[in-house]
């Protein structure tokens, strides 16, 4: 694993440890209990998928680990301590949307985290570079978002979640906006990406083919109140290739994971 030039060299991957936390929103008609009791360990440098039905609390959860939402109970820790805002050095996020600022340049909008940071000029493009030079970018950095396809602005939200170098990303169905082509290759430069950097990544997804494909372990959720219902570890070797999507075992994972899904259809 190759460290990057000019960013930080990498900590130890982070470890993220969520123990019976439960979320009740208070809204004006009645509460909603949107998660009940979920407990799970990511370990370091691990690939972790989370599938559910929508509404059960995928994207609550994840806000969570990111430190953008509290907990109404239990606790969740990242490389070992509370998360109580939000880190980027600690843990960086990919949204479905690229978010990108339109005004700014590819650049400008990697380097917005370490802007608002006060890190050097300097230091800020150096890091930026060395990010969207990780993503494929290299050369475009100087490109508006309106100048770049889905698939580059995706990448571009990437580098900027990487930009700080965190030991832990977070991905909320950050390909779903993209078609099916681009999904795939999006898909793989993700596994190259973190294969590359050993970071601990937590995915959030609705297509079961891609879970199965990009993970080392999927979570299953039920409806919610959300809870765990499954957790498969996914035994395929890497790199992952096009034509293990029609084996037996890709299938036969796939199929336990849309049994769940379908019960709660
Ligand atoms: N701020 C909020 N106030 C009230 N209820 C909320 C709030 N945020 C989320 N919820 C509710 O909590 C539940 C979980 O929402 P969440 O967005 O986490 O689901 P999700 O699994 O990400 O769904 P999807 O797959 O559609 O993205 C939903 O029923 C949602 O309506
Ligand atoms: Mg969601």
């Amino acid at each position: 694993m190759q460290p990057l030039a000019n960013i930080t060299p990498l900590k130890p991957a982070g470890a993220i440890e969520v123990r019976n936390v439960g979320q009740i929103f208070k809204t004006t008609s009645q509460d909603v209990v949107a998660l009940q009791d979920v407990s799970l360990d990511v370990k370091p440098g691990r690939f972790v998928v989370l599938v559910g039905p929508s509404g059960c609390g995928k994207s609550t959860l994840l806000m969570m680990m990111a430190g953008l939402r509290q907990q109404t109970s239990g606790t969740i820790t990242i490389s070992g301590a509370p998360i109580l805002e939000p880190d980027p050095n600690r843990v960086g996020v990919v949204f479905q949307e690229a978010s990108l600022f339109p005004w700014l340049t590819a650049e400008e909008n990697v380097e917005f985290p370490l802007a608002l940071r006060r890190v050097s000029k300097d230091e800020r493009r150096a890091k930026a570079q060395d990010a969207l030079k990780l993503v494929g970018l290299e050369g475009f950095g100087k490109r508006h978002p309106h100048e770049l396809s889905g698939g580059m602005k995706q990448r571009v939200s990437i580098a900027r979640g990487l930009v700080q170098d965190p030991p832990v990303l977070l991905m909320d169905e950050p390909f779903a906006a993209l078609d099916e082509q681009t999904r795939m290759t999006m898909g793989d430069e993700l596994l190259r990406i973190w294969a590359a950097t050993g970071k601990t990544v937590v995915f959030v997804t609705h297509s079961l083919t891609e879970a199965v494909y990009l993970a080392d372990e999927v979570i299953v959720m039920s409806p919610r109140p959300g809870r765990i219902v499954d957790h498969l570890q996914v035994s395929l070797p890497r790199p992952r290739t096009y034509e293990m999507l029609s084996g037996d075992a890709f299938g036969r994972m796939r199929d336990r994971i849309w049994q769940h899904i379908r019960k709660s259809a």
